[in-house]
């Protein structure tokens, strides 16, 4: 006789990725170039970006309907690809919602990963975080930092017009130049001994080239993409029940909760690729 549990825990899918947009794609794009092999649904909640300026209890609903959708899906392992995501709803989702919908799949977050490489790379011991007003406010990167690295100095700044910039094809514009020249000086301002910036929203690396043009070249930025991936590597490596739940055909599926067209447009840019194939979903 198989219990429930067995039954549930033989189920196989993809990997799921969510954001509340476009930004995730850069976690995806970290994700498949390490691991090519597996299957994956990237869904993104365009019609309701940005989440970086919404309620915990907002971002807390969303993330919980995108999570329930990817696992109706068949995933059996969701990354939420999105800093804001995970600061304000992963613990809930993990602690409260798991355990009833079901106890074996798994749902995994961005700041922890990309905090553990932290402690290797700044010299001075001062590190600026660069995130939504949400990400900065529930001051998870300071409290993950400090539990590895206690004694290093963080300095968080909530740039709130990003987001928007990329969302609304803006980023190569001299509005974005403006924005993020701005944002970078006020970080700077609160703390000059900073040499490393955490990007800390996944929409911030497609913006990078202007991000790098101002930012002094002796200051290190951190991109999350690769450490995620190579983080949920070690992982899958570490949970083998899990690895051969995750189905590998290489292929990778694109949900948005927008207009498909523009989807298309934008996460050919984002991902480098010539076709993308989406489809619309509905979350509510
Ligand atoms: N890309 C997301 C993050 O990493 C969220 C951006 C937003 O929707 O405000 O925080």
């Amino acid at each position: 006789m198989h219990s429930p549990a067995d039954i549930l825990s033989s189920a196989c899918g993809p990997i799921g990725v969510f954001d509340s947009g476009y930004g995730g794609l850069t976690i995806l794009k970290g994700i498949r170039q390490l691991m090519p092999e597996y299957d994956y649904i990237y869904l993104g909640d365009n019609a309701r970006t940005p989440y970086g300026t919404r309620s915990f209890e907002i971002v807390y609903e969303f993330t919980l309907q995108a999570v329930k959708k990817l696992f109706d899906l068949g995933c059996q392992l969701v990354i939420l690809g999105c800093n804001t995501a995970s600061a304000k709803a992963l613990r809930s989702i993990q602690q409260i919602n798991l355990p009833q919908l079901d106890p074996t799949r798994r749902v995994l977050g961005v700041i922890r990963p990309t905090v553990e490489c932290i402690g290797s790379l700044t010299k001075t011991k001062h590190v600026g975080i660069l995130g939504t007003v949400g990400t900065i406010k529930s001051e998870s990167y300071p409290i993950e930092i400090h539990k590895l690295w206690p004694d290093v100095q963080v300095t968080g700044y909530a740039c709130p017009m990003w987001v928007p910039l990329v969302e609304y094809n803006e980023f190569t514009g001299e509005g974005a130049d403006y924005f993020i020249k701005k944002d970078i000086d006020g970080l700077l301002s609160q703390d000059p001994d900073i040499d490393t910036i955490i990007l800390g929203c996944t929409h911030y690396p497609l913006l990078w080239e202007k991000i790098r043009k101002y930012t002094p070249s002796h200051i290190h930025l951190i991109s999350q993409g690769d450490y995620v991936a190579k983080s949920l590597k070690d992982y899958l490596e570490r949970h083998p029940e899990m690895d051969t739940r995750c189905t590998k055909k290489g292929s990778c599926r694109f949900l948005t909760t927008e207009s498909v067209e523009k989807f298309e447009e934008s996460a050919v840019i984002f991902l480098g690729q010539e076709k993308v194939a989406v489809q619309h979903i509905s979350l509510e």
